[in-house]
């Protein structure tokens, strides 16, 4: 199958980057949010990634305007999906909102157009469930940052076809990205590792094991990790890692219990790097 046209749903931190590599690799962009605010701040983020690499010789300025010209930011979900061939889903982490999105997508957008998710660990056969093309239905995890982070985590539902399987690993390549492939199960492999991990470091903290610095130091230089678990979660979102483990809780059970700290600091909206504070404090940055 031929992809040209590809629309991504939400501009938020992982739908900007994901619009931004594939604008790189030469398709054109549909980047739609319901919010203007989420938009502007999605393609000025993309603007600054692009610019720092011209800055640094990676990229020519026309090289960068090219790639700019070929995103689109748009609200409006038919413009932005009508004539996709790939539409990538980057919406809240929540399986309701993602289903509704999904059903309203099967009924614009012409059949053959394939449905991609980025989900953090939800279920790829439910959401598919929703649409008459559960066959050309997918799983394509990214990791943050993602013009950075080369792995695309692809995951088959029940009744993902090959083909949409093979299109799906292609497209990534294209990208520039390693794949790996995973059947659907509760978070999938990375998340299904890491999370738990992360979690893990808000229980030490609370129980007073160690100071969040000394946490971190810990595991950057006792175990090469590229940056610590507490700030990794900051990176990620502790929203996001409180939905993962709420939902690895719910499918296996006790093992994967949110720390109360975690929730604690959710429920104060210190959700990490985006809101200025998390575990750690950005605010004077
Ligand atoms: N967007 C684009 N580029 C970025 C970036 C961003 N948000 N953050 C950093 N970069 C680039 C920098 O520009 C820099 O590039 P150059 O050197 O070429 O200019 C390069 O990445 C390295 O950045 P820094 O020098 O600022 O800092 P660093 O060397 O400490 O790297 C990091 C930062 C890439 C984030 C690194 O610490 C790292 O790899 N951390 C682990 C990240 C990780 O584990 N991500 C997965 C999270 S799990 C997930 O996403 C899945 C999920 O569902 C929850």
């Amino acid at each position: 199958m031929i992809i040209q046209n590809i629309c991504v749903l939400g501009a938020g931190l992982m739908g900007h980057g994901i619009a931004q590599v594939c604008a790189q690799a030469g398709y054109r962009v549909a980047l739609r949010d319901i919010d203007s605010l989420v938009l502007e701040e999605g393609m000025r983020a993309i603007e600054k990634n692009l610019a720092r690499d011209v800055e640094k010789g990676r990229k020519s300025g026309d090289e960068m305007s090219a790639i700019m010209n070929r995103i689109t930011p748009t609200l409006d979900l038919k413009l932005a999906a009508a004539h996709a061939d790939l539409v990538v889903e980057v919406v809240i982490e929540v399986m309701d909102a993602k289903k509704a999105l999904f059903e309203e997508l099967d009924t614009i957008v012409p059949p053959p157009c394939l449905f991609f998710t980025n989900t953090s660990g939800l279920s790829i056969t439910e959401m598919a469930a929703t649409t008459r093309r559960p066959d050309r239905f997918i799983g394509t995890h990214f990791f943050n940052p993602v013009p950075v982070m080369r792995l695309i985590e692809i995951v088959k539902g029940q009744e993902t076809s090959d083909e949409t399987l093979g299109t799906a690993k292609q497209w990534g390549a294209s990208l520039g990205k390693e794949v790996i492939v995973v059947n659907e199960a509760p978070a999938f492999a990375v998340n299904r590792i890491l999370c738990p991990m992360l979690n893990e470091a808000f229980y030490a903290l609370e129980s007073g094991i160690a100071s969040p610095e000394d946490i971190d130091k810990g595991m950057v230089l006792g175990c090469n990790h590229p940056m610590g678990p507490l700030a990794l979660a900051d990176l990620i979102g502790l929203e996001t890692l409180l939905r993962v483990m709420e939902g690895l809780h719910q499918e296996l059970g006790d093992k994967y219990r949110p720390a109360p700290l975690l929730r604690k600091l959710v429920r104060a909206g210190r959700f990490g790097k985006k809101t200025g504070k998390g575990v750690f404090d950005y605010t004077e940055l």
